[in-house]
């Protein structure tokens, strides 16, 4: 039903509203709201599966939030594999709410899971949680968010987050022909949550990208707004990330000043950003905006040309590496860069680039994919996006999104 609303807006909102709205998701989980403080889960018994001489062991997978899309994809391919894999999952969404994800987290320790997947919602608070579970011997797997302040985790896979932002920023200077063409460009970005270790990979990544550009004068922020501060975006909210573009369009671009780029760091702010720009934007041309994750509301937008090109992390074979990371992990055997021959997606292993402030946490990297209108068949490809009805639109193949 989705796909026939008529803006990517309302896309947004309804998905929005199903995170929202007590109702079910097709894995049969409850889906709650901020209000009644409880979180959606679902447990798997498989039984007979026997996965090591102690039987069959239990995986608890810790999610933000179903409002925001992947994190839909990314339960639902763990759930997939690691159950396919013969292992017993417990499945937390937490709302975006991170007393609720402590709570969810307990809860899972309490059922004496013997490994946690976590993607955090805000890495900063979970020590004391961690610590409990170092505490009742539970491995730890940092799942594509880094958990910040903690021994108690052991891993970290994720795509290089840093190179994310740095295809944004690759593809705004070839599309303007930076190195080429004088100029001057306009741009304004958006960034992420600052609770989110990885915001300000991508941040960096882009703005790092441009600087010279910046410096130079060939490309000007007429908002000022330069800094990851300024233009971080609380919880990834596309909302907030749609009232931000409007107030800087009123105050900066009322008098016909020309936008060429909104970089903004991924998809759902994208959704905002681009919102703002088709309702309140004076110029006749079309920015270049930017997102990251390839959610199909931003896929439907590049179709329509109101986003230009997203950069695609390929869930599913992050939930695969995240698997052999686990396994290992749960045999016992403290996995190195010999993995990475073994794992069925490319990845690289990185021991120097994430310190979450008392260690440096043993990375996973995959790597990230520019995709734009002219190769959106690479994404069919994969398997988990298809073409809809009017072969014009993309959905996605997971039963959730
Ligand atoms: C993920 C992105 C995602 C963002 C908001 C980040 O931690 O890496 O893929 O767009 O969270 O959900």
């Amino acid at each position: 039903m989705k796909r026939f609303l008529a803006t990517a807006l309302s896309l947004a909102m309804v998905a929005g509203m199903a995170s929202c709205g007590g109702t079910e998701t097709t894995d049969n989980t409850p889906v709650t709201n901020s209000n009644n403080n409880s979180s959606s889960s679902d447990t798997n018994n498989n039984e007979g599966a026997d996965n090591s001489s102690s039987g069959t062991k239990t995986v608890g997978i810790a999610m933000p939030t179903k409002s925001l899309e992947r994190w839909n994809r990314d339960g639902e391919y763990l759930k997939e594999q690691f159950e396919a894999a013969g292992f017993k999952t417990e499945l937390k969404y937490s709302d975006n709410d991170v007393k609720q994800q402590n709570n969810d987290i307990q809860g899972m320790i309490a059922d004496n899971v013997d490994l946690l997947l976590i993607a955090a919602i805000d890495g900063n608070t979970l020590s004391q949680t961690l610590s409990d579970a170092k505490s009742a011997g539970i491995p730890v797997v940092a799942y594509d968010r880094l958990i910040m302040n903690t021994d108690a985790v052991s891993y970290y896979v994720s795509f290089d987050n840093y190179t994310v932002g740095k295809l944004q920023g690759e593809f705004v200077r070839d599309e303007l022909k930076l190195d080429s063409e004088d100029g001057p460009f306009n741009i304004e970005f958006t960034a992420g949550d600052p609770a989110d270790n990885n915001a300000n990979y991508f941040f960096n990544g882009a703005y790092d990208t441009l600087k010279t550009y910046i410096d130079s004068g060939k490309l000007v922020i007429p908002s000022g707004k330069k800094t990851f501060e300024q233009v971080a975006t609380t919880k990834w909210s596309t909302d907030t990330a749609l009232e931000n573009m409007q107030n800087t369009l009123a105050s900066y671009y009322s008098d016909g000043t020309k936008l060429d780029v909104a970089l903004c760091s991924n998809d759902s702010t994208a959704l905002g950003v681009a919102q703002a720009i088709t309702s309140d934007y004076a110029g006749s041309n079309s920015p270049i905006v930017t997102g990251q994750d390839g959610d199909i509301a931003n896929l439907r937008n590049i179709v329509d040309g109101i986003q230009t090109m997203t950069v695609y992390k390929n869930v599913s074979e992050e939930v695969g590496v995240t698997l052999e990371v686990s396994k290992a992990v749960l045999n016992g055997e403290t996995p190195d860069g010999s993995l990475v021959s073994k794992l069925s997606a490319e990845a690289t292993y990185d021991t120097s680039s994430y310190d979450n402030g008392v260690k440096t946490v043993p990375s996973y990297l995959l790597s990230p994919v520019v995709v734009t209108k002219d190769n959106l068949q690479y994404l069919v490809d994969t398997g988990l996006y298809k073409w809809d009805s009017s072969n014009k639109y993309l959905e996605s193949t997971a039963s959730t999104t």
